[in-house]
């Protein structure tokens, strides 16, 4: 099914001039740019936007890190997009990342991993909706 993503480009790939590389990934793989916007996110921002890591020990690190820079924010659109992103970002630690997926090529570490793509049907429709009105969205059809 045709279904929507949200793809953050986090602030490590921002710092090195890697969004169009990975922009170009996504549309070779069949994904559609159809919104985006580069934010310098506040810290109120990255807490709602990772709520549920919460209680997690890397919870205040997440939020440092993602408030430490420009991130590039995107809603991806096509065929199984969830999981096709997830695909192309590879695994959360670069170190056990598949090679030629986005996180072995241009991530450092678990925290610095250069890209956040939406885990699940459920979280997609939150979290693109937490960053985009509707009609901030552009339909490929
Ligand atoms: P992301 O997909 O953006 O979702 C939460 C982020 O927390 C994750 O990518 C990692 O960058 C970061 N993180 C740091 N430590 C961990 C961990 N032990 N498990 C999962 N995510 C972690």
């Amino acid at each position: 099914a045709i279904e929507r993503t949200l793809s953050i480009v986090k602030p490590d790939a921002v710092a090195k001039n890697v969004i169009g590389e990975i922009y170009s990934r996504f549309e070779k793989a069949g994904l559609s740019i159809v919104a985006a916007k580069m934010v310098h996110l506040t810290q109120e921002q990255a807490e709602g936007f990772y709520a549920e890591h919460k209680e997690r020990p890397f919870f205040a690190d997440l939020v440092a890190f993602m408030t430490s820079g420009p991130v590039m924010i995107q809603a991806l659109e096509g065929e199984n997009a969830i999981a096709a992103n997830r695909d192309l970002m590879g695994a959360t630690n670069p170190k056990e990342a598949a090679a030629g997926t986005i996180r072995a090529d241009f991530a450092e570490s678990i925290d610095a991993n250069a890209v956040h793509g939406s885990d699940s049907p459920a979280s997609a429709e939150r979290e693109v909706a937490y960053f985009f009105a509707d009609n901030e969205i552009c339909p490929r059809g």
